[in-house]
């Protein structure tokens, strides 16, 4: 009989012991309180039998462990509860490195935050060499630090530089860079991996120690390491609005990583960011995205074979990205010269991805099929049209499509201005047509737009939704309204930026303002990206009949149309702005900025474009950029105390529950 409810412990006969983790009612393992609960039980009763080795593992398809339960960070609502929580992993994991036989984590599949930690408290690490094998830190996103001793451990093993880079921006690294790094002892394929972790525990070889400079660097170096970092972090975040990064280096430097080690009254303590609402606003992030992934599940709809109509900027761009996701695609145009170079394209992105393994991205780039007869419609689960913004082309191509395209197929269109059911009108069947609203540039924008019209089948759009997801990307489903929501917002924040342009204001000082506030780019330099021509016609038809801003209307008829002209507000060389110095930035102007983007996003709630408040800070945070450290725009206005109308009951909203 197991006596616990999450682990498993196999002795076998070289008295090894076997201790899996698999964690209850659950598809993946987390560290909830009760699972380290249980851990130090397990620890108790190794102690009275001790084994010869041990070696911890997953009992999940879904990898090794994606971390601590995050739904209980939700609960800390005092000092004193996040003291404890830390409290209690830092103490068992430093039990399990402590111990005297040797100890190893066997790594297949995620090995996330607390998992890497409970990971580096072992003497040994075997990672998995596949795909799905991934070991980071992500801590710093939520806002909070690795404090169950990754801080102290990681720098150990792989040394201070690779270990603050991956604390710092939570990236993560596969198992053929962990072994590189040091961060695991072997990187082996699945089939030996039994006999690899077995082979290590019982070789009794000594834990991996760092080269001398390293130990320097991690020693009585620490302080000139950490200016250095220190002033990397200072231009990607403030500390105002990130605490946890400027904490992280703190506790690695001064605190020999140990969280409760830092004094209560410090900028970096566990308490100051614990009272701070960027780590509440983070972690109300991570479920907001939890819940988008959540659109789309319950439809069973796959699709393997994607047609796309219109190989320009955006369709040759989306059937890369459908091709690097494992799809075939069909690619048609008007004729083979205007689909090449978005294969050319293609094929530049795959070999970037597949670093210098040409097979594999030949394999990719022939997933992508060049098809100007259109031959590969009949066989699409999913047809995406993006051809010119213009109705009447749409509406030939598309009542052309109607009648080959399979029953079940997703029939889609990528139009970022007009409304579905005009589109839509000369189908027999309006009722399948959905837009799957893809961003520019595709490979970046984690978020598309799943719009519905008043009468498009909610099956359909559900299924646009799953195809969404099964492309790795975030679905939002949207109103057909115009802008949808992203454009919707993004608009009129833009427009009043071009205002204080005409008003005398330098676009350094406006870039400034806005970047200080939180926005990952100002919104002068994203008109310049998206295109003053394309700035002017969304503007039109966002505000009808309001006259453009003077500066805009003068740089379009001057054909300064932006990056892609090589001038625009700013002149463009080599792919960057050229900005002069800032001057001064007025009082007020960021919130002033920001404040028709607040007040769009509003609209779009109360004008049901989407479903509830959350969704909208979702969208508007993936989809532009927007602060996250401020939880969203909805969020936003209802914590800002000068908020002209304030929402108090949106700042008490309960977060989301994950999808
Ligand atoms: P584009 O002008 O770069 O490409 C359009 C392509 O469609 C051209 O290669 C053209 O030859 C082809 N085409 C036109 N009529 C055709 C037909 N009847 N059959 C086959 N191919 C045909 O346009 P872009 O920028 O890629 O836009 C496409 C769609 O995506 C538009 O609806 C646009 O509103 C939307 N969109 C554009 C974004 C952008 O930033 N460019 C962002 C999001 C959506």
């Amino acid at each position: 009989m197991n006596p616990y409810r999450h682990w498993r412990i196999r002795r076998d006969d070289d008295r090894i012991a076997w201790i899996t983790l698999d964690v209850a009612c659950s598809p993946m393992n987390k560290l909830s309180v009760e699972v380290m609960t249980e851990l130090a039980t397990v620890l108790d009763d190794l102690e009275r039998y001790p084994p010869a080795a041990a070696v911890f593992l997953s009992g999940k398809d879904a990898g090794f462990i994606a971390g601590a339960d995050i739904e209980e960070f939700t609960r800390l609502d005092s000092p004193q509860k996040a003291r404890e929580l830390v409290g209690r992993g830092w103490e068992l994991f430093n039990r399990l490195a402590a111990i005297a036989y040797p100890t190893c984590a066997l790594i297949r599949g995620h090995c996330l935050g607390g998992g890497l930690e409970l990971a580096l408290a072992c003497r040994y690490r075997v990672a998995v060499d596949e795909p799905a094998t991934r070991l980071a830190l992500p801590e710093v996103m939520l806002g909070i630090v690795p404090g169950w001793g990754g801080m102290l451990r990681l720098p150990q093993v792989t040394g201070p530089a690779a270990a603050l880079d991956m604390m710092l921006t939570g990236k993560g690294v596969d198992a053929r860079k962990a072994k590189k790094l040091g961060l695991v002892d072997e990187c082996v394929p699945a089939r030996v991996m039994h006999n690899a972790a077995r082979a290590l525990v019982l070789s009794r070889k000594p834990a991996r120690e760092l080269p001398l400079l390293q130990k320097l660097l991690n020693g009585p170096l620490k302080a000139v390491v950490a200016r250095q970092a220190r002033a990397q972090v200072a231009r990607r975040a403030q500390q105002k609005h990130y605490p946890a990064p400027y904490a992280i280096l703190d506790m690695w430097s001064k605190f020999g990583g140990n969280a409760l080690a830092v004094p209560a009254d410090r900028p970096t303590s566990l308490d100051a960011i614990v009272a701070s609402p960027t780590t509440r606003n983070l972690v109300r992030v991570f479920f907001l995205q939890e819940r988008l992934k959540g659109f789309g599940k319950d439809s069973g709809f796959e699709a393997s074979h994607v047609h796309v109509i219109g190989a320009g900027t955006m369709g040759g761009d989306i059937a890369a990205w459908c091709a690097g996701r494992g799809m075939t695609v069909t690619l048609q145009d008007q004729g083979i010269e205007r689909i090449a170079p978005a294969i050319k394209r293609a094929a530049r992105v795959f070999e970037r991805k597949c670093r210098g393994d040409k097979l594999k991205a030949r394999m990719m780039l022939e997933r992508i099929v060049p098809d100007v007869d259109g031959r590969g419609v009949r066989q699409a689960d999913v047809v995406i049209e993006a051809i010119f913004e213009n109705l009447e082309a749409k509406h030939k191509l598309l009542a052309a499509l109607e009648p080959m395209i399979k029953a079940e197929a997703v029939l889609a269109t990528n139009t970022s201005s007009l409304r579905i059911e005009d589109i839509g009108a000369v189908l027999q069947n309006p009722a399948r047509l959905v837009g799957i609203h893809f961003f520019n540039p595709v490979a970046k924008m984690p978020l598309v737009e799943v719009v519905s019209a008043a009468d498009t089948d909610p099956a359909m759009a559900r299924r646009a939704a799953a195809f969404v997801k099964q492309i790795d990307k975030l679905p939002l489903p949207v109103a057909s309204a115009p802008g949808f929501l992203v454009n919707a917002v993004l608009g009129p924040y833009m427009l009043e930026a071009m205002r204080c342009v005409d008003e005398g204001v330098a676009p350094e000082a406006i870039d400034r303002a806005l970047t200080d506030f939180g926005m990952p780019m100002g919104p002068i330099e994203l008109v310049d990206l998206v295109g003053l021509d394309v700035a002017m016609a969304a503007g039109k038809a966002l505000t009808g009949a309001a006259a453009p801003p003077k500066h805009l209307s003068q740089l379009v008829a001057a054909g300064s149309l932006g990056k892609k002209a090589g001038k625009g507000f700013y002149s463009w060389h080599d792919g960057k702005a050229q900005k002069g110095k800032t001057g001064a930035v007025p009082e007020g102007l960021a919130q002033r900025i920001i404040q028709p983007l607040l007040d769009a996003t509003r609209r779009c709630v109360e004008q049901d474009v989407v479903a509830d408040a959350d969704l909208a800070d979702a969208g508007v945070i993936f989809g532009t950029g927007f602060a996250p450290f401020t939880g969203g725009p909805m969020n936003h206005l209802g914590a800002r105390p000068a908020s002209p109308k304030p929402r108090p009951a949106q700042a008490a909203r309960a977060l989301p529950r994950a999808a």
